[in-house]
């Protein structure tokens, strides 16, 4: 095991956290309040924030879209410059956090954005950033990475950089009350494929890792199992500390990790749409079962500790079930076909996709080359 690790953000977790938002804010800061479509005006959420930030310059920024477009960003990293802001707050999920990442390291860099998702600039500045959270998924309030659309060419890439992870993350759990059920189901999978991508690769012997991982799993799945009773304090609150916890970096610390339904689920989203973690929920379950035998190990450790199945030569083949059942029981479609990507072409122009992009060699072991890429595509229609 070796790793690096230092976590800077201060969380401030809770109910009625929004007003720490005035002691958090220096009282000379110039502000950018950057946010999405305005979900946050309906929720009083937005004037919780402005309330807080009473007796700062600020200005707003709105339009962040969902999968946000560096073509909007860049509208937003003219008023930092123009305005000399010195604290960006994203206001909303992953998209408006992630945008304010962008946000962040393009003010202070003089070519072109799209450098930055393609890593031909490497952050290493960026304005400073704080977060408060809307949406529990990405994990983005307390992590160094973003996800950045180019719309003009259908492009998703991920980056990154210490630099834009943010000072402070505000989680209050009453800001789900609003959330549709889609959301709430998308923030479950959405962080429980986080945990499996750090998690389900091979045996270390890592036990705080794997242990601490089982713990936010089992987690994920009752609160997928009290779905009904979503509608409660304690729910909202543990699963915003969980989709945290799931992608604070905490649990990857010195183990391999997957990644790949990540990055082939980017490429579904950029060229068809559909949501984040819906990508997650169908290509997760072909993945697993087109790289079995490498994953056999710990699918069975995942099966006793997080499923409590009994043990038994087909044990990783019931995980997969077991994951894939979760999945279906919020709703969530597990194929390409039930989202509505339809034809035995689409496969191949996702492969082609990932092939553009360089990711040839995705996964724990580099092992999954486009012709796995399209196996999985293909178990996945
Ligand atoms: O834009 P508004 O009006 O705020 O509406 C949003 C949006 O339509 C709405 N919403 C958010 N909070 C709400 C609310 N509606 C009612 N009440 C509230 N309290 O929800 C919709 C979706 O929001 P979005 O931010 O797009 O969702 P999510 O948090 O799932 O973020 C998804 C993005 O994050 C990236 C994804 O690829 C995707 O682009 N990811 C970022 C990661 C990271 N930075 O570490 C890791 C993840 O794996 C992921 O890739
Ligand atoms: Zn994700």
């Amino acid at each position: 095991m070796l790793f690096s690790y230092h976590n800077p953000t201060r969380i401030l977790f809770g109910q009625g956290q929004i007003a720490a938002l005035a002691q958090l804010v220096e009282p000379g800061a110039r502000v950018l309040l950057l946010y999405g479509g305005g979900s946050i005006k309906k929720n009083g959420v937005y004037d919780q924030v402005i309330r807080a930030l009473a007796g700062r310059a600020w200005w707003e920024f709105s339009g962040v879209e969902p999968n946000p477009h560096m073509e909007t960003l860049d509208k937003a990293v003219a008023l930092v410059r123009e305005h000399k802001v010195d604290l960006i707050l994203a206001v909303g999920g992953g998209s408006v956090i992630d945008g304010a990442k962008y946000v962040a390291a393009a003010a202070l860099y003089d070519g072109d954005g799209w450098d930055i998702p393609t890593r031909r600039h490497t952050v290493r500045r960026a304005v400073p950033l704080g977060a408060v959270l809307t949406l529990p998924a990405t994990g983005s309030e307390s992590n160094t990475g973003a996800v950045i659309t180019r719309a003009a060419t259908g492009e998703k890439l991920p980056f990154l950089s210490p630099a834009v992870q943010p000072r402070f993350a505000v989680l209050d759990p009453d800001t789900m009350k609003t959330l549709p059920e889609r959301q709430l189901a998308n923030g479950i999978i959405d962080s429980f494929v986080h945990v499996c991508e750090q998690y389900l690769t091979r045996p270390t012997g890592a036990l705080v890792q794997d242990g601490y991982s089982e713990a936010l799993l089992r987690a994920l799945a009752a609160l997928a199992g009290s779905f009904a009773g979503r509608d409660d304090d304690l729910w909202r609150a543990n699963l915003m500390w969980a989709a945290n916890q799931a992608l604070n970096g905490l649990v990857g610390l010195g183990v391999p990790q997957d990644w790949a339904t990540h990055m082939i689920g980017h490429e579904i989203t950029a060229r068809h749409g559909l949501d984040h973690a819906v990508t997650l929920a169908i290509v997760q379950p072909a993945l697993l079962r087109v790289r079995l035998e490498a994953k056999r190990a710990k699918l069975e450790q995942m099966g006793r500790t997080v499923f409590a199945l009994e043990p038994g030569a087909d044990l990783a083949e019931r995980t997969i079930a077991a994951i894939e059942a979760l999945y279906r029981s919020l709703g969530v479609p597990t194929r390409l076909s039930a989202a509505g990507v339809a034809g035995p072409d689409a496969p191949g122009r996702l492969v082609q996709a990932l092939e553009r992009h360089g990711m040839t060699a995705l996964g724990e072991d580099g092992a999954i080359t486009p012709e796995v890429a399209r196996a999985i595509l293909t178990q996945a229609l």
